[in-house]
């Protein structure tokens, strides 16, 4: 009880703080957890200060919709966020022939912990007719959406009514690769490989887009040192992240031989909480949505050779120990 309330009283705390600062950012999770999806949402769920999440809307992407609605459902339970609605939506991609990443997130789309059936349901009604309710209804260029599969709901959403685009205030995607090369092919990224038809969509409504790449992500890695001070924060959910995180790391790291695993989704969430500790730059992207080798390739133009007006940020640095010194902060808070 005394727990509760104390933990209760920290994220008052967190509110009360941040309240002193900016109005916190209206927001829409779009999400297909995954394993490192499930640690942003952690680091979502545990700053109401900065974040008011609207809703988490599912995706079919790492493990199929129904899977990764359950997931967003555990993830709420286990962060005591059931305020919050889950709304289940596409449950495959716009044109091509679905694909999965079990073998990176496990056959239950999280790796490291036991999965049970959330206490509570979805919300009533699909992700995709959230959006185009709450977009259209929104206050001019006041939402904000964290992009942290394929960009399928959304681009439903924008087929459905491309009007919606004005009730957006920014949508913040991990996706893409440039200087790194790809992690689903040479040159594609598994989100974009997963549904370049509705990167394109995305990219075409004009709305401001910021993207979180490889390049960036394949920075952000954890170390022993780090899951270590991950661990020292021993509560369920720090030690939930260190787990997932143990078994997730090991597919990466023996892929690229690197020394550490990327947690690339919550990188999307640090960004919004702490954009200081990123850097890039505007420039004109183009995603490959046509059959052959380069097929969910996004060609980034660094140099801006093209003479195209940017379409996007495009995130190319950021502060490895301050997003883990950050996870660190604000796992303290949850249960
Ligand atoms: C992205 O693909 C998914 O497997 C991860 O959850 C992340 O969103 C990394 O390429
Ligand atoms: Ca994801």
């Amino acid at each position: 009880m005394l727990k509760k309330l104390l933990q209760g009283a920290a994220l008052m705390a967190a509110v009360t703080t941040s309240m002193l600062h900016a109005a916190p950012h209206e927001l829409i999770i779009d999400t297909d957890p995954g394993a490192d999806d499930l640690v942003a949402l952690f680091l979502a769920m545990a700053s109401p200060g900065e974040l008011n999440i609207r809703a988490i809307t599912t995706v079919a992407g790492n493990v199929r919709l129904e899977k990764t609605a359950r997931n967003a459902r555990l993830a709420r339970e286990w962060a005591g966020r059931e305020d919050i609605p889950v709304y289940a939506g596409a449950g495959r991609p716009l044109v091509r022939v679905p694909i999965y990443a079990a073998e990176v997130h496990g056959e239950e789309g999280i790796t490291g912990v036991q999965v049970h059936e959330p206490k509570q349901g979805l919300a009533a009604g699909n992700a995709v007719q959230y959006l185009v309710d709450t977009l259209s209804a929104a206050k001019p260029h006041s939402i904000t959406i964290a992009m942290l599969g394929p960009q399928t709901n959304l681009a439903l959403a924008l087929i459905q009514q491309p009007g919606i685009a004005q009730g957006i205030k920014e949508v913040v995607v991990m996706g893409g690769a440039h200087f790194n090369g790809g992690n689903i092919t040479p040159v594609a990224e598994f989100n974009l490989y997963a549904d370049p038809h509705a990167a394109e969509v995305v990219l075409a409504s004009g709305v401001k887009l910021t993207y979180l790449p490889l390049d960036v992500t394949h920075k952000l890695l954890t170390s022993d040192t780090r899951l270590k001070q991950l661990s020292a924060v021993n509560n369920r959910a720090s030690k939930q992240v260190v787990d997932i995180l143990n078994a997730y790391i090991q597919h990466d790291m023996q892929l690229y031989g690197m020394p550490g695993g990327p947690v690339h989704d919550a990188s999307v969430i640090a960004y919004l909480l702490k954009p200081e500790m990123f850097s890039g730059r505007q420039v004109h992207m183009s995603v490959d949505s046509r059959e052959g080798p380069t097929f969910g390739q996004t060609v980034a133009d660094w140099y801006g050779v093209l003479k195209q007006p940017a379409n996007v940020m495009w995130v190319e640095e950021g502060d490895a120990q301050g997003l883990f010194d950050l996870l660190s902060e604000r796992l303290a808070r949850l249960p």
